[in-house]
């Protein structure tokens, strides 16, 4: 299957690295969710974005061999990963689908879970609508975004700022405007969905790294990727030696340093 366009593609050229540079971050990060969502055995449950399986392995977990989760993912080597890495676990199915129209049959799910996808969508309130219509009544639904970050990790990330399109900069995570600069803006989301009992929950992780190069290897394995692929080739190495100049000066006597991250847990109910 050909390679897609935008952010999926980005995605599927990091596949074969994403969370595998040895920097815990996705897998915490859906660990928390899959606990909010307390999915119950025999349940069905969506993971919608779901990348490599970060969420999905919880997921599996609580849903048990009666229950069924379903992996969806637009980028095919995403897909491709987690279907051989949950080949064993006979409740999951990996497909590749696109989140803002995942052509499932509608009241189809007890319980969907996206962790760190939906501010990558074009219409994230549509998309939600869309997501709620596959739950049945009362089922559950939650979502991680990013809340505030260390400021060293900004100071990283500001060094692409200039190099980066305005579609991007309006798309980053953590961005200071829109619906995903706020708890409020996204639980606005939510609730314009149609979900209700929206609440938030916060959890800090914290990610660290061995070294100012485990900091740029990490930059690849992931969405920041699409940084480096926004500047011209021929820059890439002195952007380099700026983000390892930078990272070194966070260094403790090993080299070592760590970033803390606020995510931020939204969750609804279907009425
Ligand atoms: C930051 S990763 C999160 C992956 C996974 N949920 C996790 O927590 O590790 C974002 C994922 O969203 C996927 N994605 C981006 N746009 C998508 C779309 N329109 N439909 C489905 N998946 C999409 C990417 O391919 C990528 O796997």
């Amino acid at each position: 299957m050909a390679t897609p366009d935008g952010i999926a593609g980005v995605f599927d050229r990091a596949a074969d690295t994403y969370d595998e540079v040895g920097v815990p971050w996705f897998r915490p990060i859906a660990a928390g969710l899959a606990e909010l969502l307390a999915v119950r055995p025999g349940e069905r449950v969506l993971d919608i974005g779901c990348g490599r399986g970060a969420l999905l392995e919880p997921l599996a977990d609580a849903a048990g061999p009666t229950g069924r989760v379903l992996g969806i993912d637009l980028a095919p080597r995403m897909a491709h990963h987690a279907a051989e890495d949950f080949r064993h676990l006979p409740q999951v199915e990996v497909r590749v689908a696109d989140a803002s129209a995942p052509g499932l049959p509608r009241s189809s799910f007890d319980v969907v879970g996206s962790s760190l996808v939906l501010f990558f969508l074009p219409d994230p309130a549509a998309a939600l609508a869309a997501w709620t219509g596959l739950l049945v009544d009362g089922g559950r639904l939650g979502v991680t975004t990013f809340g505030p970050q260390d400021e060293r990790w900004r100071e990283i990330d500001a060094i692409f700022t200039p190099h980066l399109p305005q579609r991007l900069l309006d798309a980053r995570t953590s961005g200071q405007r829109g619906p995903f600069a706020s708890d409020d803006g996204v639980e606005r989301l939510l609730g314009d969905a149609g979900l209700t009992d929206v609440r938030t929950a916060h959890r800090t992780v914290e990610a660290a790294f061995r070294d100012a190069e485990h900091l740029v290897e990490f930059s690849w394995s992931h969405g920041q990727r699409v940084m480096w692929e926004s500047v011209p080739e021929h820059e890439h190495p002195a952007l380099r030696q700026r983000m390892l100049d930078m990272a070194r000066g966070f260094g403790d006597a090993s080299g070592g340093f760590s970033f803390t991250q606020q995510v931020r847990y939204t969750l609804g109910r279907r009425p």
